[in-house]
């Protein structure tokens, strides 16, 4: 289905969480400490400089949206809020987990997992509702963080 273009920028951003979601799970089932240790760097980096930019977006912006035009908070939505507090959670504990320089399999696993898994619940479920609920001349008034303006948060240029 086609993406409303007020949506792009978060679908984009989606692509992007994959990317993280499958090098997560690949470390965890053929890496070893120090490839488990790498994925969960870059996990938490990753989550640090866009992920946190992206949930504010649609915590902040694009949910209220929706809770405007539905009596009760809609079954996906409120798997994908309770998905964020669980994505936050691992970030902490991986974090946690790579300051103190061991990751272990279980942890980098579910981690792939439920971020997979959560982008294919507001890719298939969740934004198709949105665009079905939530009229054009609203969406298009989406204030999402502006990409560029926010890249240099996002992916910080290499030093040295
Ligand atoms: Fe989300
Ligand atoms: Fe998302």
């Amino acid at each position: 289905m086609k993406r409303h273009p007020a949506l792009i920028p978060l679908s984009r951003d989606h692509h992007d969480g994959l990317v993280q979601a499958l090098r997560l799970r690949r470390a965890a089932a053929g890496g070893d400490a120090s490839a488990r240790l790498a994925a969960a760097r870059e996990f938490v980096e990753f989550f640090r400089n866009e992920e946190r930019v992206h949930l504010r977006d649609e915590e902040e912006e694009l949910f209220p949206l929706l809770l405007r035009h539905v009596r009760s908070q809609p079954a996906p939505l409120r798997e994908a809020r309770v998905q964020h507090v669980q994505l936050e959670g691992f970030a902490r504990k991986l974090d946690i987990a790579v300051a103190a320089g061991a990751v272990d399999r279980e942890t980098l696993d579910a981690a792939g997992e439920l971020l997979e898994a959560h982008i294919r619940l507001e890719e298939r479920q969740l934004f198709p509702l949105i665009e079905e609920l939530v009229p054009d001349d609203e969406l298009r008034r989406l204030g999402l963080a502006d990409r560029d303006a926010t890249c240099a948060v996002r992916r910080p240029p290499l030093t040295s």
